[in-house]
């Protein structure tokens, strides 16, 4: 970075997903510059190729660095999985955060040995949460829940979607029934999720989110003058960014609305 570069924290998601992720940072680092871009005019990735979310992947990044990121959290765990060391090598001098299914916290912490992921397609079938369930939960019983259509609806604002409910109480529900006490939020648009996953699952299991996590560790890898910066936010989006301030207060994150710098911007990602 050169050294008249301000630090700036660039988190990204296909959606509103990675909002969950900003709203961690915003609350571990009050003093970063943060701008998080939304590919709304390509969401969902979780049901796309390995190639198109790469490139996705690579588009995105390319455009924080324009707009002035130092550091680039890739606040999605489809991207993570397919696409995160594509991106570190196109760009190896800048920090990259990126977000796993939190299986290692779950392993750790069942009492059944019996864990559910909730996860998109691509992330579901992918080698790399594969490799982290051979590395942090061996012994365990994991079940992986491929949830088609949930980002989609977290997208449209419809946390209470009656297909949510239905797979939930499908494919979830009887799992926790025979022993998972332990349900990993494998996506970040399922954090907007856990309200209505909390009411059907009654206590019977803990959800498991990494979103601090992810914020502890990019303010960790930032230059630590970024923790001196505005505090200001800047929202911007590949379609249709002026609805993105009214998401914040749909999804209980309006207390960031404060911190926003200007108006939200169109972002170039071709
Ligand atoms: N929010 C993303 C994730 O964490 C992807 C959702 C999607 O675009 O399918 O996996």
């Amino acid at each position: 970075m050169p050294t008249d570069q301000r630090p700036v924290i660039g988190v990204f998601d296909s959606g509103l997903g990675g909002l969950s992720v900003l709203g961690a940072l915003a609350d571990c680092c009050p003093a970063a510059d943060l701008i998080y871009a939304a590919d709304t005019a390509h969401v969902p990735y979780g049901n796309k190729s390995s190639e198109q979310i790469r490139a996705r992947v690579l588009a995105m990044g390319q455009a924080l660095i324009l707009e002035g990121c130092t550091t680039l959290v890739v606040a999605c765990n489809t991207a993570t999985a397919e696409a995160i060391e594509a991106l570190r090598a196109a760009h190896p001098d800048v920090p990259v955060v990126g977000i796993e299914p939190g299986i290692k916290p779950a392993a750790l912490n069942t009492q059944t040995g019996q864990i559910a992921v909730l996860a998109t397609a691509a992330t579901a079938k992918s080698q790399r949460l594969a490799d982290l369930i051979g590395r942090h939960a061996p012994h365990k019983k994991v079940h992986i829940i491929p949830c088609h259509g949930w980002a989609t609806e977290v997208e449209a604002l419809n946390l209470d979607a009656p297909s949510i409910i239905e797979e939930i109480r499908r494919d979830l529900l009887p799992l926790i029934d025979h022993g998972v006490d332990q349900v990993v939020l494998g996506c970040t648009h399922y954090d907007f999720l856990a309200p209505t996953l909390s009411r059907l699952i009654g206590g019977k299991a803990q959800l498991v989110g990494v979103a601090s996590a992810v914020a502890r560790q990019a303010c960790k890898v930032s230059n630590t003058e970024t923790l001196t910066g505005t505090g200001s936010i800047r929202l911007m989006s590949t379609m249709n960014p002026v609805r993105l301030p009214h998401t914040l207060s749909a999804l209980g994150l309006e207390t960031l609305v404060e911190r926003l710098s200007e108006p939200p911007q169109p972002i170039s990602a071709p």
